[in-house]
């Protein structure tokens, strides 16, 4: 077990059906800068990935250069989808052999890759749907990322202050949802999170069930939600049913100062869902005294919710492409470990007009 010690997120691989032009999509809109390359250039005949990096969060995207590569299958079945989230670890053999004894399934047994810079040990397992965790032990490693790829040297991007990876959050089909908490808990020795979220959330319409999921030193925070029944369709039912199955559902980044990146990110061009302003007007009532001018909250849709340990500030994404499914959060935590209960409801009001839009409520 000592060997077996996550430190944090590695990288997540979404599969695209453009990476060329995605990345100049998280570039443009994100403020996430092209680090490191492969593709024909470096030797890679079958798939084409960019790595693009912003403070300590990595997007790695991966388009399939020919009809057979396996990948196009993820893409035919999910859209533009993570594929993987990546752990960074110490040990990439035993933290697979650890998975693999509690009865976790394969996808890549541990394989040492090597270059000019050192190597890199990788492993990897099946999670929910179609999802991997890859292990990445890269501590005899100084190149870029890992061998095989090339450093890029990007153009100066403006960085809109997204730091790290906050929780990353997986939906299910209806039932799976403790069966997947079971697997973490068993499988990778993930513990069950405590926070008043853990508790049945609904609206009239939307409903789900959600438990979170972390790792020993908690930088691994992952929300395992299934659908609960409601007066019309759940939120993750519509997820399911235009993923084709469990995947990840949204990716938290957190930043240290929620309005310039909110700001910066709206001028960039991100959509975001809308905020009613009845939301605000009772708002300080909900949350009590906060640092933040309400008004400018306000007027950039940001959520405010508090527990006993402080608050939270967040904001969500629209879907990021044309399928309901996968979007983003910008979160900034004052206290608060929770993972914005209260504000379920102003979300889930606002995700049910757009669901109504779409004519899937
Ligand atoms: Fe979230």
């Amino acid at each position: 077990m000592s060997d077996f010690q996550i430190h944090g997120t590695d990288y997540v691989q979404f599969i695209v059906g453009n990476a060329k032009q995605a990345a100049r999509y998280y570039e443009k809109l994100y403020g996430f800068k092209i680090v490191a390359y492969q593709g024909l250039e470096t030797g890679n005949r079958v798939a084409t990935s960019y790595l693009l990096q912003q403070n300590k969060i990595r997007l790695l995207l991966t388009t399939p250069l020919t009809p057979e590569s396996p990948l196009n299958d993820h893409l035919y079945r999910h859209g533009d989808a993570v594929k993987d989230v990546a752990f960074w670890v110490d040990n990439a053999r035993a933290a697979w052999e650890y998975a693999t004894q509690r009865g976790a399934e394969s996808v890549r047994e541990p394989e040492k890759i090597s270059d000019d810079h050192g190597s890199v040990v990788l492993s990897a397992i099946k999670t929910y749907g179609d999802t991997l965790h890859t292990f990445v032990e890269r501590s005899n490693y100084n190149g870029i990322f890992i061998p095989g790829f090339e450093a890029v040297n990007g153009k100066d991007v403006q960085n809109t202050g997204l730091n790290f990876i906050d929780h990353i959050v997986g939906n299910q089909p209806d039932g799976q949802m403790e069966p997947v908490v079971n697997w973490y808990q068993e499988v990778l020795n993930f513990h069950r999170f405590w926070t008043v979220d853990d508790k049945d959330i609904s609206t009239e319409y939307s409903s789900l069930r959600s438990i979170v999921v972390a790792n020993d030193n908690e930088r691994i925070k992952m929300p395992i939600n299934e659908p609960a029944d409601g007066v019309k369709k759940s939120q993750i039912q519509e997820f399911v049913d235009y993923y084709g199955g469990a995947g990840v559902q949204h990716i938290a980044m957190a930043t240290k100062d929620i309005i310039t990146t909110v700001r910066q990110l709206r001028e960039n061009g991100v959509d975001f869902l809308e905020t009613p302003q009845s939301y605000y007007d009772a708002l300080l009532g909900r949350v009590g005294k906060i640092d933040e001018d309400i008004k400018i909250l306000s007027e950039l849709g940001i959520l405010v919710d508090a527990d006993k340990d402080g608050y939270m500030l967040q904001i969500f994404t629209k879907p990021i492409l044309d399928r309901p499914t996968v979007f983003f959060e910008i979160i900034q935590r004052k206290g608060s470990q929770s993972f914005g209960k209260g504000n379920f409801k102003a979300l889930f009001e606002s995700i049910e007009r757009e669901q109504a839009r779409r004519g899937n409520l």
